[in-house]
């Protein structure tokens, strides 16, 4: 475990030192030697002076158990420190992001801080990021370049940059040489250390990085200010240990590591005594719930069979990987309920060849009986899934198995991705002759074929009843209201405000290929979910 508390002045101070006492030693030397020592890059004592965060650290898995912390307390003398300030989280990529946004503005309003929803007005901004492609990693830089202004406006504004980017040693590195506008950069592993490192950079006004690159505990007490009151996230696992080559997360997030089932259950109890409508189990990899128990044969089928006991009206889980999908959790899925018939099911690709690739460990054949598992179990599923095209050295035969899988499959919907190298992984060091331009192509037939069955399978709902959660009003139309059915899919239709945060009943009157349109219903009808 590294723990990297820096601060830069004092880095700058010691590269002057070392500078200086160059200089000492070029006394003795002869002019044309003092000239080219002058112009040497001495950015790279910025580098050598601090022990980066470290991907090869990260990637270890040692015999450990984890540990599981409960004392989390914010000290006394930072309790109010924020009182009369605002904040503002900016939070990019996955649904783990937003889960972690929601702690640390749990933890930012346990120190006084209020909540702004403009990065103008806000003492603190913090940028939580996300690294599993580049663009994404672009946007965040980009921002960075932008925030720039602001800062320069408010030279007393506490700019960080937390999240999975900032566990690799790169984007570290050109952070502290690029963006001196940033105050703090902490890792995934360093949240619940947010007071003390926001007393750092605010007593220090200095450039404060913390990130560990270590498995991960599990921090048990920490605050929550959840966004909204009708959707809850609670996480049941962290981590990932399934190294997909393409993948950076493993390293950006520790190993695998499962939350007690009791810890997990009354977190669900609290939210449906709180009155919430959906519960979303989280975790990167949600079927290796329990792989890590030491003493107890428990998995997520198990948990589900309990959770959905509890009066919540809707309960959904991912992400999944199809290799540790059980026969157990089937069988609790088919048991219906407030379990949704929505699920998300990456497979990544159609051939066994590139599945190999990625080390994903299941062969098409593997993914498709699993796929007929579940639809003869839970034959109103919708299924959703992860694809990337253009993995490197990808042929037109194995991208064609792609399309025919989805075909096959006939998804609902489904995230699609050319792939994108993530340095430090196995694949970013894999050679790659597919042109880009090949790749786009490839993305855009792919997200044709997906585009007429997501169309010719919302046209089926129409003239049917459908259960709908009302999450707000639609972005587009402020007179028109919008959720989401179990099956996942967006309804738009026109209701009264009031019914904001209930599940209503909507008769489908139109398709599209990304949402449904309808009306709603009052009387009692055949309903669909
Ligand atoms: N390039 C492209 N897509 C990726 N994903 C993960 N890593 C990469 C990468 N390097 C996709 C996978 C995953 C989803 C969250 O992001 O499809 O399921
Ligand atoms: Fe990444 Fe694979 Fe883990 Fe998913 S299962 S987070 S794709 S390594």
């Amino acid at each position: 475990m590294l723990q990297l508390d820096i601060c830069l002045r004092r880095y700058k101070q010691q590269y002057a030192a070392k500078a200086v006492r160059s200089e000492n030693v070029l006394d003795t030397k002869d002019n044309k030697t003092r000239n080219k020592e002058k112009n040497r890059d001495y950015s790279q004592y910025f580098q050598t002076t601090y022990t980066p965060p470290s991907l090869k650290d990260a990637k270890k898995r040692g015999k450990e158990q984890t540990q599981i912390l409960k004392d989390f307390t914010i000290p006394e003398n930072l309790k109010n420190i924020g009182v009369g300030k605002k904040f503002y989280i900016r939070t990019y990529g996955c649904q783990m992001n937003e889960h972690d946004t929601e702690v640390m503005a749990g933890i930012l309003n346990e120190m006084g801080y209020d909540v702004t929803d403009t990065s103008e007005d806000a003492d603190v901004i913090l940028l939580n990021t996300c690294a599993i492609r580049e663009n994404a990693e672009n946007k965040v830089f980009g921002e960075l370049g932008h925030l720039k202004h602001t800062k320069a406006n408010n030279p007393n504004l506490l700019l960080g940059v937390c999240g999975c980017m900032s566990q690799e040693e790169s984007v570290v590195n050109r952070i502290l040489s690029t963006y001196p506008q940033v105050d703090m950069i902490f890792g995934t592993h360093n949240i619940h250390r947010l007071p003390q490192i926001i007393e750092n950079a605010l007593f220090s006004k200095e450039m404060v990085v913390e990130v560990w690159s270590k498995e991960g505990d599990i921090v048990e007490n920490l605050p929550r200010k959840r966004k909204g009151n009708v959707k809850g996230w609670v996480n049941i696992m962290y981590g990932c240990d399934k190294f997909c080559t393409y993948c950076i997360v493993p390293y950006t997030r520790g190993k695998e590591r499962s939350r007690h089932p009791q810890d997990i259950i009354e977190e669900v109890r609290q939210l449906a005594r709180e009155g919430y409508k959906e519960v979303t189990l989280l975790g990167q990899n949600v079927n290796a719930y329990g792989k890590d128990f030491e003493d107890l044969n428990y998995g997520l089928g198990d948990l589900m069979d309990e959770i959905r006991k509890i009066d919540i009206p809707r309960l959904r889980f991912t992400t999944s990987h199809p290799r540790d999908f059980d026969d157990r959790l089937i069988e609790v899925l088919a048991k219906g309920g407030n379990i949704v018939d929505h699920i998300h099911l990456p497979v990544q690709h159609g051939n066994s060849d590139i599945l190999k690739l990625m080390a994903r460990k299941y062969t098409r054949e593997h993914y498709m009986e699993l796929v007929n598992k579940i639809k003869v179990a839970v034959p109103n599923a919708a299924l959703t899934t992860d694809i990337i095209v253009g993995f490197p050295n990808e042929t037109d035969e194995q991208f064609e198995e792609t399309i025919s899988l989805v075909k096959e499959v006939e998804y609902d919907a489904a995230y699609t991705f050319i792939y994108s190298p993530r340095e430090g992984t196995p694949a970013a060091k894999m050679k790659d002759n597919v042109p880009m331009e090949v790749k786009r192509e490839r993305l855009q037939r792919l997200n044709s074929v997906l585009n007429d069955i997501s169309l010719r399978k919302n046209q089926a709902y129409i003239g049917k009843v459908v259960e709908v959660l009302v999450e707000g009003e639609s972005k587009k139309n402020p007179d028109v209201l919008t959720g989401h059915t179990g099956s996942n899919k967006v309804v738009n239709f026109k209701a009264p405000k009031h019914l904001i945060g209930e599940i209503v009943k909507v008769k489908i009157t139109d398709a599209k290929t990304w949402n449904l349109g309808g009306e709603l219903v009052v009387e009692k009808s055949e309903v669909v979910s």
